[in-house]
């Protein structure tokens, strides 16, 4: 099975070639390219936060930002997608796709995403994009098993034949005009029994607009949001402004992206962020009792508290240290994006209180290194 690290040859290879830099090793920079590489990563890092000068769809005719994305956003992309696709898969959304899937990546650039999908599942995809030049790489770094189809999305889809059993919008919804994000979901040809995955980039203004498109489109009645989410009710982070919604966890960067972050003093290299959604046309009512844990506030004296959301809402849980007990002791290994049970936990105030005869259960701990931990800043 092909790997992202199967891939880094080919990435280095053209990514040296859009910034003029000479052949160099395989598998990671040279010291002698690694300052023009960070500084064309660093350009182009600093035009896709703050003010977000650069999300546009010209950005990639500009063979240094191209060159750019490939070093430092490719990977983190590709990663970010497959462990989204684990989520779908937890969350029992992908048993209806069948053994080859298609798979259409809506705002691809150089398709990391569809690549991602390819790897993992095999089947075939089709990338949509506005820049020709991020197709081309698409086309270059797939060997052609992407096909690619240019088209500008801000003014709705294109014509595409037949359905997908699988729809990927990685880091390119925010791009889009906001009044047309939902519309362009609406209209994608899913198969039944499909998915859309969405990620948006972990950012406050990205993280909330990606959850307005999920209000936005549950409203409609023709979705529902089988992950991270537990509630079809609009999203109740929103209702505080400080509040959103993201994935935190560990990943293993191929070398060139530890040595990129390091010479950037980024450490994208250690942990990837992101707002992650699952959208599919119906789900099944979660189990009773669950909980997804969304935030973990740093430990008090005497207590520990996190946040978690069901479709009770987005609560503070305390347990007080003296109340610990075997059969609730899994609430100290909790962490963010985890599934929890909590049976017999009394109201508190506007939260839970776990007590000496509540049950905590930690489900689905095992893949925890490998699954999106979606997380909300505490408030
Ligand atoms: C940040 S890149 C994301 C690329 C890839 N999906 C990923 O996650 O790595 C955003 C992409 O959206 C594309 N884009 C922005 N506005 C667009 C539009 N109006 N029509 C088509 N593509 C657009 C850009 O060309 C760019 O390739």
């Amino acid at each position: 099975m092909t790997a992202l690290i199967d891939r880094v040859p080919a990435l280095l290879g053209r990514a040296r070639a859009l910034l003029g830099l000479p052949p160099g090793p395989p598998d990671r920079l040279a010291p002698s390219e690694l300052r023009r590489a960070a500084q064309a990563a660093s350009a182009l890092h600093e035009g896709l936060v703050g003010r977000r000068a650069l999300a546009h769809r010209r950005t990639y005719d500009d063979a240094a930002h191209l060159g750019a994305y490939l070093l430092w956003w490719w990977p983190q992309t590709y990663a970010k997608v497959q462990a989204v696709l684990a989520l779908a898969r937890s969350a029992g959304t992908l048993l209806a796709i069948p053994a080859r899937p298609r798979t259409l990546d809506v705002g691809a650039g150089p398709a990391p995403a569809a690549l991602a999908l390819l790897d993992a599942l095999g089947g075939s995809a089709l990338a949509l994009d506005a820049s020709a030049a991020a197709l081309s790489e698409a086309r270059a770094l797939s060997g052609g098993a992407v096909g690619t189809r240019q088209a500008d999305l801000g003014e709705g889809l294109p014509r595409l034949d037949g359905e997908f059993d699988l729809v990927v919008v990685a880091n390119a919804l925010s791009e889009l005009p906001p009044g047309s994000r939902a519309a362009l979901i609406d209209a994608l040809p899913l198969a039944q029994g499909g998915a859309v995955l969405l990620v948006e980039p972990a950012l406050r203004e990205t993280g909330r607009a990606l959850l307005e498109v999920r209000n936005e489109l549950l409203r409609s009645g023709r979705w529902s949001a089988a992950a991270p989410c537990l509630t079809q009710r609009p999203c109740p982070a929103l209702e505080h402004p400080r509040d959103w919604c993201t994935a935190l966890h560990p990943w293993q960067a191929p070398p060139h992206v530890v040595q990129l972050a390091a010479e950037l003093g980024l450490r994208a290299d250690e942990a990837l962020a992101y707002a992650p959604l699952v959208l599919v046309r119906s789900v099944a009512p979660p189990p009773r009792d669950v909980w997804r844990v969304v935030g973990v506030p740093r430990p008090e004296k005497g207590k520990k508290r996190l946040f978690v959301c069901s479709d009770q809402g987005r609560v503070p849980v305390g347990r007080l240290d003296r109340d610990a007990v075997p059969t609730n002791a899994d609430f100290d290994r909790l962490e963010r994006g985890d599934l929890v049970l909590l049976g017999g936990v009394a109201r508190k105030g506007d939260g839970l209180r776990v007590g000496r005869e509540s049950e905590v259960r930690l489900l689905e701990g095992g893949e925890r290194a490998q699954t999106p931990t979606p997380s909300a800043e505490p408030r």
